[in-house]
């Protein structure tokens, strides 16, 4: 017998399980959707999104690893302990640069820099350290928000000395210098001006990406990763340049927009306009110093020096990628370089004795033909006034030097 209330229950009973299935049905697409759907985090100049460097980590897992270690992914960043360096406890953490007195401080989430201009009033200026700048493997800078404008702090740190130092080439009490893309432009992946149309030198706080990340070199990848997400069958790029079909000047371009030195000069759009496979020469001109020797400002000119060296004369396929991983920390691997060398050179048809030695494929090639030089912009006056202590950077005018 169909007894009347088990009606009810039975069809009260699937009424609610297909609601269930419903909210189910709903969650789940509106999870996929936003799974193929990139969250945006900044907007190029060319109207192209950039979506994050975590996004890659699903499908280039090796690379978006060995990343994390390099100086470039840790250029710029949030303040966090272990990788700010220098001293914020009260044993060394003061600098007294005769008019103005600073002292470095933290607290349990943040750092900061004192400064009191002497002479002049006792009032101390507490400014937030907000982003650093540098890995530390030679120094670090400090930047500081006021609204939307970013401004250097007065004190850097310098790993030779591993202690506070005025920062390089700044006016004794400055206390800050305002920051514009000149600065940002290699030590960043992207900052997004507050107003687009105009020169503006503020920018929009939260479309900042700091670090040079995978965008900065293969440009803002929103359609590349939507593309694979749908077709993960695909097994060829696809919305992504590949650096392989570069010639040798895109390729070489694309390292040299921030391994030119520090003096070019924007005729086409902004600092930022630029992407990996653009011609460099379209967007900016560098003023090249003419006399070829190691002088040559040294400090972040590694394109220059390298154009003037034999090896890169002689060989029409040497470009940056020949010694270095862009996706890997090769700092100190001394065996990576020489293979490198040795690719090219054979040291046993290399005639030439050294010191009383001949050429060996053990020797540090780079130790003689690559040697450490210091560097003309990051130095400090020493306590005597007269003597510098420089940083050293190894030059890329590959040579014999005696
Ligand atoms: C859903 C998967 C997926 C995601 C997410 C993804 N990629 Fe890819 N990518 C691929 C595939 C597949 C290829 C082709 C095979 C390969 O080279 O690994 C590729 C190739 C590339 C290439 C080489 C291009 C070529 O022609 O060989 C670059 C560069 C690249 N991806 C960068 C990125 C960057 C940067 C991100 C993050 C913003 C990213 N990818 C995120 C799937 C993905
Ligand atoms: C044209 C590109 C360029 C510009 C502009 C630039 N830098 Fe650099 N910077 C570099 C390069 C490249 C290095 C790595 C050292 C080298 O090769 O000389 C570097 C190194 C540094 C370091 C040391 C990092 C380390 O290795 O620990 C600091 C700190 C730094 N820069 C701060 C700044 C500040 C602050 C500004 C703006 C006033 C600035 N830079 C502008 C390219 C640039
Ligand atoms: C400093 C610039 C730079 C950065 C940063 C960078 N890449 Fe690359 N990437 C290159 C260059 C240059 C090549 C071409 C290498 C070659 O031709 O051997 C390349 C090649 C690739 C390829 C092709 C496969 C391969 O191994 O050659 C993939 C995939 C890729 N990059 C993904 C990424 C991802 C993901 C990130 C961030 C985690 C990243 N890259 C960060 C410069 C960079
Ligand atoms: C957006 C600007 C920018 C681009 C593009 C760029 N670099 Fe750099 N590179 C830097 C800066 C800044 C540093 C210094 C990082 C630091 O120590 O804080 C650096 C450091 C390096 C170092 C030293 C790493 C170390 O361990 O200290 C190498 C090598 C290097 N870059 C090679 C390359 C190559 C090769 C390319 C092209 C594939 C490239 N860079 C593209 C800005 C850039
Ligand atoms: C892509 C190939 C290639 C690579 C890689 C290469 N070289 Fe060379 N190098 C050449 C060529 C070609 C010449 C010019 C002809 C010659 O002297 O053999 C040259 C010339 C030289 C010279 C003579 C310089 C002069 O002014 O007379 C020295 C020294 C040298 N290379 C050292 C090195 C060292 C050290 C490395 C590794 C850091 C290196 N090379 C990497 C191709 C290369
Ligand atoms: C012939 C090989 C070779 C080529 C080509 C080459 N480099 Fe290097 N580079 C080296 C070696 C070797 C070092 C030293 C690595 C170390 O200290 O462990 C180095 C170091 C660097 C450093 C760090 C300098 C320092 O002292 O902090 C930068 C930045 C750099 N290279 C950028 C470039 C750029 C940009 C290009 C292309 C214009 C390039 N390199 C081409 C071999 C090369
Ligand atoms: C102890 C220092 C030192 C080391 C280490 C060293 N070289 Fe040399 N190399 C020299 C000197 C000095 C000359 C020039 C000798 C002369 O002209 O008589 C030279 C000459 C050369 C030349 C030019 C040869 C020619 O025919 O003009 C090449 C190429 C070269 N070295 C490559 C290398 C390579 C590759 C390595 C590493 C396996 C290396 N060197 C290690 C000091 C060194």
């Amino acid at each position: 017998m169909i007894n009347s209330k088990n009606v009810k229950y039975t069809i009260l009973s699937i009424l609610g399980l297909l609601l269930i299935y419903l909210f189910w049905y709903v969650k789940n697409a509106v999870e996929i959707s936003e799974y193929l759907e990139p969250g945006i985090v900044a907007t190029h100049y060319n109207g192209a999104n950039y979506v994050g460097s975590q996004t890659c980590y699903e499908c280039h897992a090796v690379i978006y690893k060995t990343h994390l270690e390099t100086a470039h992914f840790n250029t710029s960043f949030y303040p966090k302990e272990g990788s700010i360096k220098g001293n914020f406890r009260s044993d060394s953490n003061e600098l007294d640069l005769g008019s103005v007195r600073l002292k470095m401080v933290m607290d349990e989430d943040d750092y900061f820099q004192l400064s009191n201009v002497k002479y002049k009033t006792k009032e101390v200026v507490k400014s937030k350290i907000d982003i650093v700048i540098g890995s530390g493997v030679k120094g670090q800078s400090h930047l500081n928000w006021k609204g939307n404008d970013l401004y250097q702090l007065q004190v850097s740190y310098f790993q030779p000395t591993d202690s506070w130092v005025n920062s390089p080439n700044f006016p004794e009490n400055a206390l800050n210098r305002k920051v514009d893309d000149n600065c940002l432009k290699c030590h960043v992946t992207f900052a997004q001006h507050k107003d687009k149309t105009s020169d503006s030198k503020s920018y929009d706080r939260e479309r900042i990406i700091l670090g040079i990340d995978c965008e900065r070199c293969h440009g803002p990848s929103e359609n590349h990763v939507k593309y694979h997400r749908q077709n993960p069958d695909v097994l060829v790029g696809k919305f992504i340049d590949n650096f392989k079909k570069y010639n040798r000047q895109q390729r070489l371009d694309a390292c040299a927009v921030c391994h030119s030195g520090l003096q070019a000069q924007q005729i086409k759009g902004n600092p930022f306009s630029f992407i990996a496979g653009d011609t460099l020469s379209l967007y900016s001109k560098n003023y090249r110093n003419v006399n070829s020797n190691t002088k040559l400002d040294v400090h972040g000119n590694q394109m220059g020096l390298l154009s003037e060296s034999s090896c890169f004369i002689n060989s029409p396929k040497m470009d940056c990628i020949t010694c270095h991983n862009p996706h890997e920390n090769q700092r100190g691997n001394a065996s990576v370089f020489n293979a490198k060398c040795l690719s090219c050179h054979e040291v046993n048809t290399i005639n030439k004795v050294v010191e009383g030695q001949e050429h060996t494929a053990s020797q540090n090639c780079i130790s003689c033909h690559m040697p450490l030089v210091p560097s003309e912009v990051m130095k400090l006056k020493a306590e005597d006034g007269i003597n510098e202590i420089p940083v050293y950077i190894r030059t890329h005018l590959i040579g014999i030097y005696e």
